[in-house]
């Protein structure tokens, strides 16, 4: 009998799985700190919590496409709530974008360092990646990525503000990018955090091969529940729709994002409590000799720890025998970096201490 891998799509060797082993290990230790995926570490308000309790009322029926509440995230910036399109998480805008543009054999150009979804997604459908370096400074390598285009280039990927870097990708070099007419993904993930920084949204106007999605699971709260979005042009939606799975996005996802795109007391008050947490690692963080922590417009915060001369993931490992999860970030160039998502303030308070007991000793300090 032939084995099973005869018969396996040929490129799935080369895939990187996003693993989520460690996702795991979190809920089987309620007692850790979950500071490894950039979660929010607030439950919904009472509020969203109603409106999945009353969505739930009518769970023997099938959930529409969201008319209701694409229409008011539509209207934030007067586009049509036919240009908003619901996912099942934004990881299934991200899915979608590959499915449709991406054929086997054929480019995804994705910055590097960034989500490693993006990668693993472009793989498992047979795409190449084609990782451009951010700069030294961590910024967008523009002129980099404009030169990995190729005849074979189907999608760019552009996260905004980036995740694990936290920083934006400037309009003009945004401008660019779309100007080559490539179908370009726009990752807005975290752009919530930051209410003065606008969506790039409205360039869906001029810009039919822009793709801007967002996410319910970041500054809004709602990642278990699984709600994203994305604006798109009519006729990328389109496709989408040709191409998603009915019924992805659940009634009780589509009740709970609604209630919590209303209210703003919840919203408000996570957001203030996460940016002032920011500024807290950031300032604590780089007080440590030999650490450099980049300020970050999302929910995490990336630290270069290269000069301390410690191992990343013996960093990782220490933080949890102290009952604190953060992650690694790894692939880019020889620089070592760990990652740190917000948690509570206690939380934060403790995690930042842990790290510099850790990395200080090593300093010698
Ligand atoms: C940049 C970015 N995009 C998308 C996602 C996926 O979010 P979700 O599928 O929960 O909307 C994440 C999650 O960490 C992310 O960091």
């Amino acid at each position: 009998m032939k084995d099973l891998s005869d018969f396996v799509v040929p490129w799935m060797n080369d895939v990187k799985p996003y693993t989520t082993d460690d996702v795991n290990v979190a809920w089987d230790h309620p007692e850790f700190r979950r500071m490894f995926l950039n979660e929010n570490p607030y439950p919904p308000s009472q509020a969203v919590v109603e409106a999945i309790l009353d969505a739930v009322r009518h769970g023997n029926r099938y959930p529409g496409n969201g008319p209701q509440l694409r229409a008011k995230i539509a209207e934030k910036y007067q586009l049509g709530s036919d240009n908003v399109f619901l996912g099942n998480g934004s990881s299934e805008i991200i899915e979608m974008v590959m499915k449709v543009f991406v054929a086997p054999g054929e480019e995804v150009i994705i910055p590097n360092p960034t989500f490693s979804l993006f990668e693993s997604r472009a793989t498992i459908i047979g795409g190449k990646a084609i990782k451009v370096d951010q700069k030294e400074d961590l910024q967008y390598d523009t002129e980099a990525i404009l030169n990995a285009i190729t005849s074979k280039t189907k999608v760019i990927i552009i996260c905004t503000p980036n995740n694990p870097t936290g920083d934006f990708i400037p309009d003009e070099d945004l401008i660019r990018i779309l100007k080559r007419g490539i179908p370009t993904l726009v990752d807005e993930a975290y752009l919530e955090y930051h209410p003065e920084h606008l969506s790039k949204a409205p360039l869906i106007r001029n810009y039919p091969n822009a793709i801007i999605s967002h996410t319910f699971s970041k500054a809004f709260g709602l990642a278990g529940i699984r709600i994203g979005f994305c604006f798109a042009d009519k006729k990328v939606i389109g496709y989408f729709k040709k191409m998603q799975m009915p019924w992805s996005v659940s009634l009780m996802a589509i009740a709970a994002a609604y209630s919590a795109w209303h209210d703003g007391d919840a919203f408000n008050r996570k957001i203030t409590a996460n940016n002032r947490e920011i500024e807290y690692f950031f300032q604590e963080l780089n007080k440590i000799g030999g650490v450099k922590a980049y300020f970050s417009y999302g929910n995490y915060i990336l630290i270069d720890i290269t000069k301390t001369g410690l191992d990343p993931q013996k960093v990782v490992d220490s933080l949890l025998e102290r009952k604190v999860m953060i992650k690694t970030v790894k692939g880019y160039r020889d620089r070592k970096f760990v990652r740190v998502s917000t948690g509570t303030e206690e939380e934060n308070a403790f995690c930042v201490e842990s790290l510099k007991q850790i990395l200080q000793k090593k300093n010698g300090r």
